[in-house]
């Protein structure tokens, strides 16, 4: 397969999925680009590739789904045709479920052909006690080793037009349900009114005029306003979001789940 140009886009609200797509599109070697759609207004901006493209499509697991933004599917800014893409998805060492199907059918609705995907391991983003420093080292080196043989088997396809559903991934449709949020982060008296959280936000859940809370109906509990907070101001603070996360904890911090990786 030759292709003219390699584009990693993804959403990311904690960095681990841009980490794994950025340095894949850099291991795929030529030209790169990267689309970050965590920043909204990146998502109102419509992007098309053609068949000399090679896109990499990169989205977090969220309760064993991709992430459902609010009144804007996830990638519904993308026209492919006939373009050859690498899906993946980044789990907190819980499952991935039917997210990478989830993600493999949406490919192929937006005129993508899905030619590699890969469930990829990153710290879960409520608790370092699973997966806390994931990726490491171990990660890493099977990571180059994996994209190496992508990288020999894309170079062994000659057109991905015959390919469209050749890709085969694990997961069950109907997938599963979506879990409505009933928690969103708050701020504490620590808050300094600095605004980054408003800014970081994807989804627009946090007006400059009430920075203490969050829209819950546009909340989808990514923790970005959480994690870059410079004053650690914002948390989660219903203690049945705690009970949750730790008994997340106790059942998936001990098991060390590996990548998987599906390829035509
Ligand atoms: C709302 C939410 C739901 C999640 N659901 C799952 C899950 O079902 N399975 C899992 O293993 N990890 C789950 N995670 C962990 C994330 O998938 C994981 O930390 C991911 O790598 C974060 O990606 P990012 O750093 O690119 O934002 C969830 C995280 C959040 C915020
Ligand atoms: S990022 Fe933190 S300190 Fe800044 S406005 Fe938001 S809650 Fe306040
Ligand atoms: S308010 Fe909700 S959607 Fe917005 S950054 Fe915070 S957790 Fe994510």
């Amino acid at each position: 397969m030759d292709y003219q140009k390699v584009t990693a886009i993804y959403f990311s609200p904690t960095g681990h999925t841009a980490q794994y797509a950025v340095r894949l599109a850099g291991l795929l070697g030529g030209n790169t680009a990267d689309v970050d759609l965590t920043r909204r207004e990146n998502r109102d901006r419509q992007l098309h590739f053609s068949k000399n493209d090679l896109v990499i499509l990169g989205a977090p697991v969220y309760g064993g789904r991709l992430p459902g933004l609010p009144g804007q599917p996830l990638f519904s800014n993308l026209q492919g045709d006939n373009t050859p893409a690498i899906l993946l998805v980044t789990y907190g060492n819980r499952h991935y479920d039917d997210a990478l199907l989830e993600l493999a059918d949406l490919a192929r609705e937006k005129g993508f052909i899905p030619v590699a995907g890969s469930a990829l391991l990153a710290r879960h983003t409520n608790s370092v006690k699973i997966g806390g420093d994931r990726p490491d080292a171990a990660d890493w080196e099977a990571f180059a080793q994996a994209a190496a043989a992508l990288k020999a088997r894309l170079e062994g396809i000659g057109e991905a037009d015959g390919l469209r559903d050749s890709l085969s991934v694990p997961g069950n449709r109907p997938y599963r349900a979506s879990r409505k949020n009933v928690f969103f982060p708050q701020a504490d008296s620590r808050c300094t009114r600095c605004g980054k959280c408003v800014q970081v936000c994807p989804t627009g859940a946090i007006s400059a005029d009430h920075l203490e809370g969050a829209d819950l109906s546009l909340c989808i509990n990514c923790a970005a306003c959480v994690h870059q907070c410079p004053e650690g101001a914002r948390a989660f603070r219903e203690d049945a979001f705690w009970e949750k996360v730790h008994m997340l904890e106790q059942k998936c911090g001990p098991v060390r789940r590996e990548a998987e990786w599906y390829l035509v």
